[in-house]
């Protein structure tokens, strides 16, 4: 398969739910006040509310806002599915069935050499997300750096240090891994950020949590975080 984008990331996560969205759209925030024009991509999302307007896929929405993208939705978020399930099985039980290519080819179109292609994952890095497809096979596919979200609590250890491998063992490079507080508080005598760090040898990002969701104040918390992370990706940094 052809590697022509650039310049992009692949977020994905330990599991669902564990802040892949708001970590990706607190980057594409950051992307964007580097001057990069970001092209936020939620290939295929399940769990979509039917509107007026048909399957509203809330992540592709949040993405597009925050990457301030002209975009319309059906092309950030080209494959919607209603059942809160896997994307795969989702679209089974509508009798769809999603190929890798079609799902590699949503994410690259209307991507130009100087964009910079953000792309959120379903679920975690081994979860089924079409026919016979995994979050992984598409990152393999689209050859982006992947950046692994893991949420801050107990049995993130394990999780995170078993994706890891998977990404390197895929062949693809470890952009970083963020550990994010999704729950209010964490057990005080629980350090999954300097464990994570002896494990892998490397420091992991840790951001807080954000009580507000006051979009501001979550950016200048994040921001302190995030930077250099934004900073070396703006600038075309591939580790
Ligand atoms: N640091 C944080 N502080 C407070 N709330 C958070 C934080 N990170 C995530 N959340 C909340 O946790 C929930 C799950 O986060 P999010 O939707 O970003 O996860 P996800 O990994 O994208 O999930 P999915 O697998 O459904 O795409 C959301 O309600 C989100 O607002
Ligand atoms: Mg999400």
């Amino acid at each position: 398969m052809s590697k022509f984008i650039n310049c992009g990331l692949f977020v994905t996560g330990t599991d669902t739910g564990v802040g892949k969205t708001r970590i990706t759209a607190i980057l594409a925030h950051l992307l964007n006040d580097r001057g990069r024009v970001v092209r936020p991509r939620k290939p295929v999302e399940s769990g979509c509310q039917l509107g007026d307007a048909g399957l509203i896929p809330e992540d592709a929405v949040t993405l597009q806002a925050a990457a301030k993208s002209d975009e319309l939705l059906t092309i950030i978020c080209p494959y919607r599915f209603e059942s809160a399930l896997s994307p795969e099985r989702a679209a089974a039980l509508v009798g769809k069935s999603l190929t890798l290519e079609e799902v590699s080819a949503a994410c690259r179109q209307g991507v130009t050499e100087s964009d910079f292609l953000l792309v959120e994952g379903a679920g975690g890095f081994y979860s089924p997300l079409a026919s016979g497809v995994l979050n992984a096979d598409l990152a393999v596919a689209l050859s982006l750096p992947v950046l692994l979200v893991a949420a801050d609590r107990l049995g993130t250890i394990g999780q995170t240090l078993l994706a890891v491998e998977a990404i390197k063992r895929r062949g693809l490079t470890l952009a970083g891994v963020v550990l994010n507080q999704v729950a209010p508080a964490v057990d005080p005598q629980m350090d999954n950020a300097a464990e994570l760090s002896r494990w892998l040898g490397e420091p992991v990002l840790v951001t807080g949590h954000f009580e507000t969701g006051d979009d501001e104040s979550e950016l200048i918390l994040a921001n302190s975080v995030l930077k250099n992370l934004a900073e070396r990706l703006a600038d075309n940094w591939m580790p």
